[in-house]
């Protein structure tokens, strides 16, 4: 898919690449750009129309997965054909939302045995992501998997080779990556708009007892609603434990804390703008501050990743924090940093700040103007916006729809997706070698282009 670009913007960013050139002397591409305006909307061209029916299923139909299937339906030619889970309450739920004729199971090899089912949406809890898309692709079945794609480290080479293998359409579900967000940071970092990155840091803070994962348990939880064997059939075996099911991201059997359930969305957001595969050194702190509820994980995590340098980016260094006893909570942020300026970059906001550019009369300095082409350097000049908001357009669809659309149309076409199975390993991994690093407490060394682990 393409932006709409009108003549004015693709203007706009014509200039903005030049003055990002002329930043590198130390003057500013914006103190040509005289109708530059510090805001412009974002815009998407109107989605694919639909040219084939796409039945779909869903896996683990609890908070996610449900509002991944409600997304998939928004996009033509999407229909809903069946529902798996282990607990009765969601395949109730699933048939008063999306009709009685909705057929609902709690075996999900039932799904993939069925003729008409195209694609499945695997919104279980982590443990389950890998084994379920790997039958599913070998069933013959196309996936979109929920974030992160794995559990462990160890699991993600399997994937790759099931998709590698069958052919299958798969996508991972960190939706900012189809964002128009996302694509202009990418933009614009590749037009130079904040000079050399060097630096890049994420932050999440939580409070509520939901936002940390402290969900309400159904009245009627029991071994008669739930099927709790099959539910831990694939890990340790544990006497039916209401906890472990409906609030399982405490628990490390289960989830990923908050490296797997929250970084990895950051690692594939900075992945996609920047083109890295990855951190080459992992170091994590934290601990377990306040919600002493017999979860298993920290409630505040640090983590510090080194990204060496390749064709796609210099060396730079990242930073992400996640705090659950937070006062202030809700405040979340993905930043890029570099010489000329920094980014801030949601899925529908870029907000690019730049130096404030002055003019200085250092001899050095106006020979290098000079130089470049300013045949008057001591001459003022019009300053530049030192702030630009780049917003979406109204109306947009937002990036999980993007993502979920991007999904389908590969499926129609044979195409490719924006998050597949390498790319989701390679957002996974540093997420998941965060937690390896906090409980071993010692750094990771990783390879992030071959995927394999270093000695230290
Ligand atoms: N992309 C995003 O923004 C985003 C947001 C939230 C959650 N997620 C991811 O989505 C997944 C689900 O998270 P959630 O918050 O919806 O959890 P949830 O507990 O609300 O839902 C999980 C559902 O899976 C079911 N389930 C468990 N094991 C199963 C199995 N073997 N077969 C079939 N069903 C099974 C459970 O009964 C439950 O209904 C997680 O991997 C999470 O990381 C992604």
């Amino acid at each position: 898919m393409k932006e709409n670009q009108e003549p004015s913007r693709r203007g706009f960013l014509k200039k903005l690449g030049t003055a990002t050139a002329a930043a590198a002397i130390g003057t500013s591409v914006f103190a040509a750009e005289r109708q530059s305006k510090p805001f412009e909307y974002l815009k998407r061209s109107s989605a694919i129309s639909a040219n084939s029916q796409i039945n779909i299923a869903l896996i683990g139909a609890g908070g996610q997965g449900s509002e991944d299937t409600s997304v998939a339906l928004k996009v033509p030619g999407v229909k809903l054909v069946a529902v798996c889970d282990l607990y009765d309450g969601r395949l109730n739920d699933a048939k008063k939302r999306w009709g009685a004729d909705i057929y609902t199971t709690k075996i999900y090899k039932e799904i993939l045995n069925r003729k008409d089912v195209d694609a499945v949406i695997v919104g279980t809890p982590d443990f389950w992501h890998q084994q379920i898309s790997i039958d599913a692709m070998r069933a013959g079945k196309h996936v979109y998997c929920e974030k992160p794609m794995v559990h462990s480290i160890t699991e993600g080479p399997a994937i790759i080779k099931a998709q590698q293998e069958t052919g299958k359409i798969f996508q991972v579900g960190s939706q900012g990556v189809s964002s128009l967000g996302n694509e202009k940071a990418r933009e614009l970092l590749k037009s130079g708009a904040i000079g050399q990155l060097n630096y890049a840091e994420g932050f999440w803070a939580r409070r509520g007892p939901v936002e940390v994962w402290q969900y309400p348990i159904p009245a009627d939880a029991s071994p008669q609603t739930v099927d709790w064997e099959t539910y831990v059939s694939n890990t340790h075996k544990r006497p039916f434990d209401e906890k472990r099911f409906f609030r399982w991201r405490n628990y490390t059997d289960y989830g990923t804390g908050m490296a797997g359930d929250l970084f990895v969305h950051l690692f594939s957001s900075l992945h996609f703008v920047t083109g890295s595969y990855g951190p080459e050194k992992v170091y994590a702190s934290g601990g377990l501050r306040f919600w002493n509820d017999g979860r298993e994980v920290p409630d505040v995590l640090l983590g510090t990743f080194d990204y060496g340098k390749n064709a796609a980016h210099p060396a730079f260094n990242l930073s992400l924090r996640c705090n659950f006893v937070d006062g202030t909570s809700g405040t979340t942020y993905l930043r890029l940093v570099g010489s000329e300026g920094a980014m801030d970059i949601t899925w529908d906001k870029v907000v690019l700040k730049r130096n404030k550019v002055f003019q200085s009369e250092d001899p050095f300095y106006l020979e290098k103007l000079r130089q470049a082409g300013d045949t008057n350097p001591e001459r003022k000049k019009m300053m530049p916006p030192e702030e630009i908001s780049f917003e979406a357009d109204k109306g947009y669809l937002g990036g999980p729809y993007d993502h979920m659309n991007n999904f389908i149309t590969a499926i129609r076409n044979n195409g490719k997706v924006t998050e597949d199975a390498t790319f989701g390993y390679r957002a996974a991994a540093p997420a998941l070698l965060c937690n390896d690093s906090y409980y071993q407490n010692v750094p990771m060394h990783w390879d992030p282009e071959k995927m394999v682990l270093k000695r230290g």
